[in-house]
């Protein structure tokens, strides 16, 4: 009830300089409507917010359910990778959401005949045992999404690293997300009707040119400068990209690095079609690599896939202390920035209020978390003050950026 506390504040001013007794009256008035306010609320259930936010209120609910939104979500895993898993799963339940596990695959142990379809077409890169195992991985959790009919699954690596304010990002990503479709709300699908792929987690996207992105202030965004290195952008445009503390969510062309996505039914059906039943030249260029999340990006591209997503990601990676031969079982993605050496401690990549970096910060309820990210305004966040923030649609024109409406 933020208005009636600032009437009561401003009366309180107004007021000062005369009858205490009238404060007094005014005071117990107002605490009389909000005491019945809140008390007829069982009885005349709703009516108040479903005038003010007809529909929003159910999908942001959703957003924060234990599968974020999602059906399932589905978490790649080697089962070698003990190590990983842990990590995971005590973040997930630190952060209240429910993980299922699908066995990643070593490319090693695979038939070769089951290799990647035009792999070993003339010209074509070849691929380390790790990218195939990869893609044999991340096509298994493709397949789960179609045999156990999820109307969606969020699909995710386990070397990742998420915000401690994830379910508030994820609203926020709703709200947005169903802006860029045009989605009023009628569909009540939280993340809005009219996609095939979130692409929650990448390094570098372009967002379709000519379509409208939207906009918003968040705190949990990465700084720019503190960013891992990109392989895909500008996002909209250098000016939009280098501000601090903002976030872009948009219609995607061309994305890389498939730490997180999420998926419907049918965008499943048409990745296990493209990606192995029934492929495609346009798919598979003469010469081009055919790495699952470069193939990825590529059917963003091609418009075969619907993807939208958000700049920066939401989603980033995590890397434990200790030797680098930890990190990656297909390859590793170097920083030019990184040294080539050992971890003395864990590091955090693409995300603020690290969970990772925070966990003996969760296991002990603390509501304070700290950025992983040094020389911000803002190291500290008190998780009780964060609350899902709305921006708007914009788009470029004659190199400034315009507000249209939503
Ligand atoms: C969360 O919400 C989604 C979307 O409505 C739904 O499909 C899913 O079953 C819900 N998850 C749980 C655990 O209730
Ligand atoms: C944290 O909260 C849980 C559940 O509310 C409780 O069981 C646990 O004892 C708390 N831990 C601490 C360190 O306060
Ligand atoms: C963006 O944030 C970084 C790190 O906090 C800071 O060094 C930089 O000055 C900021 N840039 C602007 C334009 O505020
Ligand atoms: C966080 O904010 C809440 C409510 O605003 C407050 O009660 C609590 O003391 C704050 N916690 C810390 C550690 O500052």
């Amino acid at each position: 009830m933020p208005s009636v506390t600032s009437f009561i504040s401003l009366s309180r001013y107004q007021w000062r300089n005369q009858h205490a007794v009238s404060l007094t009256i005014l005071s117990a008035v107002c605490l009389c409507i909000l005491y019945t306010l809140l008390h007829i609320q069982p009885d005349t259930p709703r009516w108040i917010k479903t005038q003010r936010l007809p529909d929003r209120r159910s999908f942001l609910g959703m957003v924060k359910n234990e599968t974020l939104g999602f059906q399932k979500i589905l978490c790649i895993n080697l089962p070698s990778r003990t190590d990983k898993r842990d990590a995971i799963m005590l973040g997930s339940s630190l952060t209240q959401f429910h993980i299922d596990w699908v066995e990643g695959v070593s490319g090693d142990a695979m038939d070769p005949k089951a290799y990647p379809p035009r792999l070993g077409d003339l010209g074509r890169p070849r691929m380390l045992p790790g990218e195939i195992g990869s893609w044999r991985a991340h096509m298994n959790a493709i397949q789960k999404v179609v045999s156990e009919q999820l109307t969606s699954a969020l699909i995710i690596e386990d070397d990742i690293d998420w915000d401690v304010t994830l379910k508030n990002q994820l609203q926020e990503f709703a709200l947005g997300s169903r802006a860029v479709q045009r989605d009023r709300g009628a569909s009540g699908i939280p993340y809005g009707g009219d996609w095939d792929l979130l692409w929650l987690g990448h390094c570098g996207i372009t967002c379709h040119s000519g379509d409208p992105f939207y906009m918003m202030h968040d705190q949990t965004a990465v700084p720019r400068a503190h960013l891992p290195h990109y392989w895909q952008g500008p996002a909209v445009h250098k000016t939009v990209d280098n501000t601090n503390e903002t976030r872009v969510i948009c219609r995607i062309s061309n994305s890389v690095c498939s730490y997180a996505y999420a998926l419907t039914y049918h965008a499943a059906q048409k990745l296990l079609a493209v990606l192995s039943v029934s492929p495609f030249h346009q798919a598979m260029p003469p010469g081009e690599p055919i790495i699952f999340d470069v193939l990825l990006g590529r059917l963003c591209k091609i418009g075969y896939l619907k993807c939208i997503s958000s700049y920066p990601s939401l989603i980033g990676a995590w890397r434990p202390a200790g030797s680098r031969s930890r990190h990656s079982d297909i390859q590793e993605l170097q920083d030019p920035a990184e040294p080539d050496t050992s971890l003395e401690e864990a590091t955090s990549l693409g995300v603020k209020y690290s969970t990772m970096l925070n966990i003996p910060t969760l296991i002990d309820n603390g509501s304070l978390v700290r950025s992983s990210v040094a020389d911000v305004p803002n190291p500290k966040l008190n998780l009780s003050d964060v609350q899902p923030m709305e921006g708007g649609l914009y788009k470029l024109e004659h190199g400034g950026v315009l507000e249209i409406e939503g």
